[in-house]
């Protein structure tokens, strides 16, 4: 069962798995999961944004540009055999929700399903993206991280929801 909860609620633990074995950007129908560990938290618009960033040679890239929704989900800290697979394997050629042996349910508000298996999950709806510019990146950054200019796609979701797994976290806040 799922509570919704208030976005500071899992702000830290967010940003401390991006830093660490990273958090899921689920997308598509049937749902493909991808490890993602650059995102952003914050608020535009008067919305709460979450920014995440896609290469243009990602399968989830295609998924992403043929829907409106996504959702975010955050694993327990023993999946991370399974953030790592779903980090390196493609879902071009691999179910990864079968793989992983994870299953999926249709989001409370957003076009979308989740990870059964997440201790949290935010329910997003793309409000924005564009392209990184080569032109105005800083070349450090462009040396860096994109020897191949595959520069990253940024999509802004605006924030549905965000909910706790009340099996898996409990009602602790
Ligand atoms: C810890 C970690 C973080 C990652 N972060 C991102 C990211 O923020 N954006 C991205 O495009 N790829 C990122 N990747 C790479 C993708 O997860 C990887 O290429 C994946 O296989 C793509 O899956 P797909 O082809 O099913 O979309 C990350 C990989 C790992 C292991």
């Amino acid at each position: 069962m799922r509570k919704e909860i208030d976005f500071f609620d899992v702000y830290r633990e967010t940003l401390d798995k991006l830093d660490g074995d990273g958090i899921l950007l689920v997308a598509g129908d049937p749902p493909n999961p991808m490890t993602i560990g650059w995102a952003t938290l914050g608020y535009i618009w008067h919305k709460q944004i979450m920014t995440v960033l896609v290469r243009p040679t990602r399968h989830t890239f295609r998924l992403m540009e043929s829907i409106k929704d996504f959702s975010v989900c955050i694993l327990p800290v023993e999946n991370h055999k399974e953030l790592t697979l779903c980090g390196t394997r493609s879902g071009r050629d691999t179910d990864k929700v079968k793989a992983c042996n994870f299953h999926v349910e249709k989001c409370l508000k957003a076009q979308s399903h989740f990870i059964s298996e997440s201790s949290y999950h935010y329910e997003c709806r793309i409000v924005h993206k564009h392209l990184l510019n080569p032109n105005t990146l800083d070349p450090v950054v462009i040396k860096r991280y994109y020897p191949l200019r595959d520069f990253h796609m940024v999509y802004y979701g605006e924030i549905l929801g965000i909910y706790k797994n009340l099996e898996a976290v409990g009602n602790r806040q």
